[in-house]
């Protein structure tokens, strides 16, 4: 219990059966194909372990992102907060909520911020994460939400003008045409007086944003290979993590990072829940996870398609990151 009385709440939006089911989907439809590359989408990294993974990566030195966000935000988040003049606050990909605390300061500096709701697929962290929240600010309403940010946008509570954050990057794991219809979705359920905050990593030098997927003592490499332990678990699958080794490729045509895992060896792995087997051949790829870079301009556009217009954009010489505070042109 807060020490104003007020429990945290935790919707959950997405019950084992339906994580399950969308699992057993995303493997038919990437990895039992007859045709196409086998690919997987990111958000099967995020168990327990991949969770905990994740927020080593982000103290790792090559790992930029997260430090340059929260460098961004710690400058910003009074301006960004003033113009939102937000009563409640989403945060979609919330995970651990660490950065998101630079945020709820400023908003209740402001003044304005009753209500903040963290969603994730990662149940573990988000409890863990509400519980902390409730302590820490006590008036404020947590109202957590276990759910995909691609499925569950309308199960979202509101409350009078909503700033809506999506930080990390995490836009960048979404393909084009997935990140064309998250951002039309989210502009369609915006009001007049609602508002969007999202942070972008920017392109940049090839050898940083490798060095950045891709670091010296295999912390990435292990979250990147925990999808294959989900799998293990999950599937009653026998993939054998250590025949895969971890790529981070930087594609310059797309704009983009890509995780693969590359087969050592030809190999068979069964997956029992589905009463099948994969064969992977000798170097054969999993493409695990993009991770798109952005120019301010792109970002702009995407958020005009969208049907956002931007209200202001900070980022620091050298632009490492960009945050972008933009709202609906309704
Ligand atoms: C790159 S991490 C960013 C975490 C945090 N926002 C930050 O800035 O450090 C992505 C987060 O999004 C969550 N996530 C990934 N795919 C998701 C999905 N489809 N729906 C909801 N959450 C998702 C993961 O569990 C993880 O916490």
């Amino acid at each position: 219990m807060s020490p104003s009385g007020v429990e945290p709440t935790v919707e959950v939006h997405l019950t084992p059966a339906e994580l399950r089911q969308a699992l057993h989907d995303d493997v038919r439809r990437g990895l039992l194909a007859p045709t196409g590359e086998k690919r997987l989408p990111p958000v099967w990294f995020y168990d327990d372990v991949g969770s905990e993974l994740f927020e080593a990566i982000t103290e790792l030195p090559e790992y930029y992102p997260t430090r340059a966000e929260r460098l961004l935000l710690t400058s910003h988040a009074d301006d960004i907060a003033g113009r939102a003049k937000a009563a409640t606050l989403v945060e979609l990909g919330a995970g651990t909520c660490d950065k998101s605390r630079i945020l709820l300061d400023a908003l209740c500096r402001a003044g304005c911020l009753e209500t903040y709701v963290p969603l994730d697929v990662s149940q573990a962290t988000l409890c863990q994460a509400a519980a902390e929240l409730g302590g820490e600010y006590p008036g404020l309403a947590v109202r957590a939400v276990v759910g995909d940010f691609h499925r569950h946008l309308d199960r979202l509570p509101t409350g009078g003008p909503t700033l809506v954050a999506f930080l990390g990057g995490t836009i960048g794991n979404l393909l084009p045409d997935q990140r064309r219809r998250f951002l039309f979705d989210l502009g369609c359920r915006q009001e007049a007086g609602d508002s969007l905050l999202l942070g972008t990593d920017l392109v940049k030098d090839a050898s940083r944003l490798v060095a950045a997927y891709d670091d010296a003592t295999g912390v990435t490499a292990a979250f990147n290979r925990n999808v294959l332990a989900v799998l293990n678990r999950e599937l009653g699958a026998d993939f054998d993590l250590d025949g895969f080794a971890h790529v981070a490729r930087w594609d310059a045509e797309q704009r983009w990072i890509e995780m693969r895992l590359r087969a050592l060896g030809s190999q068979r792995a069964c997956l029992s829940a589905l009463d099948t087997e994969v064969a992977f051949e000798d170097g054969e790829e999993l493409l695990t996870e993009i991770s798109a870079k952005f120019t301010r301009e792109q970002v702009e556009s995407e958020l005009w398609e969208a049907g956002f217009v931007v209200g202001g954009m900070w980022d620091r010489p050298g632009g490492d990151f960009l945050l972008t505070l933009a709202s609906p042109y309704c």
